[in-house]
């Protein structure tokens, strides 16, 4: 089974994915956080960093674009494809209020026909080879809009659908739809990933033997939280202390050289730990430290207290209510 990172905004930015592909193996493509393409038809710097094939030489990557414009999909498309991109990946999925009043994301499902009219016009356009594959939701409000979506998705040659079980209202919060997914298979006819909820290697085994018909499942949340998740479900070792160690440090010096300075660091750093601190056990007191740090100084110190003294966990412990 194809293992593949979920793009995750303000989590999966590039000095991200270097320190991961630098330090686990099994992921056999990154699908990065998504970028809006405007009407001046620019890549910015920041894009650039982000999909730039410097930036992510040696990996397998797919951007990701949120947009309702199809002629401003076509022109970003281009742009990709001419930098060496051989997929590039349409954003269904994303349910933040601010996207979705907009129409875009999630918001294109409230519009079927109009979806419809935007994949005519992308599908038709001469892309040369670039593929585009779609992430997409069930529906907006219910999943009985399924079956109307996937009637659209089978008239285009989408290279792979990756459809995460939820519907638009349910955010990332309820639980992941798994009857849904197996109820939408059906319905249709292209290349179909699952994604959503996968935080185990056991869970990526479980989905494998129910759902033999599915090639490739993507995982976000469980990636971050356990970086050697996809080794280990592709049969290798557990994540091990000492190299969760030296991924946190290569990250940390990166972002310390990259970021304007260390508050700023020290504030994505703590984000992060929202995701390691699942793969220790107890340890309250030391991540309401890293919490509480404010410099890179009492930062470093309480880290390297969890690195020192906590036990590691063989997988996440996702059920205990969030550390930090
Ligand atoms: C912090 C965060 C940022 C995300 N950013 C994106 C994004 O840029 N594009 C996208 O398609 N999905 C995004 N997602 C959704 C994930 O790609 C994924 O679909 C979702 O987390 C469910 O999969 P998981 O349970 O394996 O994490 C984001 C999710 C989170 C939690």
């Amino acid at each position: 089974m194809d293992i593949f990172f979920a793009p995750m905004e303000g989590v999966t930015g590039p000095q991200f994915r270097r320190a991961h592909h630098n330090h686990f193996s099994g992921v056999d493509k990154y699908y990065l956080p998504f970028i809006s393409p405007t009407q001046d038809h620019r890549f910015t710097p920041r894009e650039i960093r982000n999909v730039g094939l410097e930036a992510n030489q040696g990996m397998e990557v797919v951007p990701q674009l949120l947009t309702k414009n199809a002629q401003d999909f076509i022109w970003c498309a281009r742009g990709l494809g001419d930098m060496g991109h051989r997929e590039v990946n349409l954003n269904l999925g994303c349910p933040s209020a601010t996207v979705v009043t907009k129409g875009k994301g999630a918001g294109m499902l409230r519009d079927p026909d109009g979806l419809e009219r935007f994949l005519e016009e992308i599908f038709s356009a001469d892309l040369g080879e670039l593929e585009i594959s779609i992430k997409t939701r069930l529906g907006l409000e219910s999943p009985e809009e399924f079956p109307r979506l996937a009637e659209i998705f089978s008239r285009f040659p989408i290279s792979l659908l990756i459809l995460h079980p939820r519907v638009r209202a349910d955010f990332y919060k309820v639980p992941v739809r798994g009857e849904e997914f197996v109820k939408a298979l059906p319905y249709l006819k292209c290349p179909v990933c699952y994604n959503g909820g996968i935080v185990t290697a056991a869970g990526c085994a479980r989905l494998a033997a129910e759902l033999p018909q599915i090639h490739s499942v993507m995982i976000g949340q469980g990636l971050a939280v356990n970086p050697a998740l996809a080794r280990q479900a592709k049969g290798g070792p557990p994540l091990g202390r000492e190299e969760l160690r030296t991924f946190h440090d290569q990250l940390y010096r990166t972002y310390l050289q990259d970021f304007s300075g260390e508050r700023s660091t020290v504030f994505h750093m703590k984000e992060l730990w929202g995701y390691f601190s699942r793969m220790f056990d107890g340890g309250e007191k030391l991540f309401k430290e890293i919490k509480k740090a404010q410099n890179a100084r009492s930062y470093e110190s309480a880290a390297a207290r969890v690195f020192d003294t906590l036990p590691l966990r063989q997988e996440a412990d996702w059920e205990h209510p969030s550390k930090i």
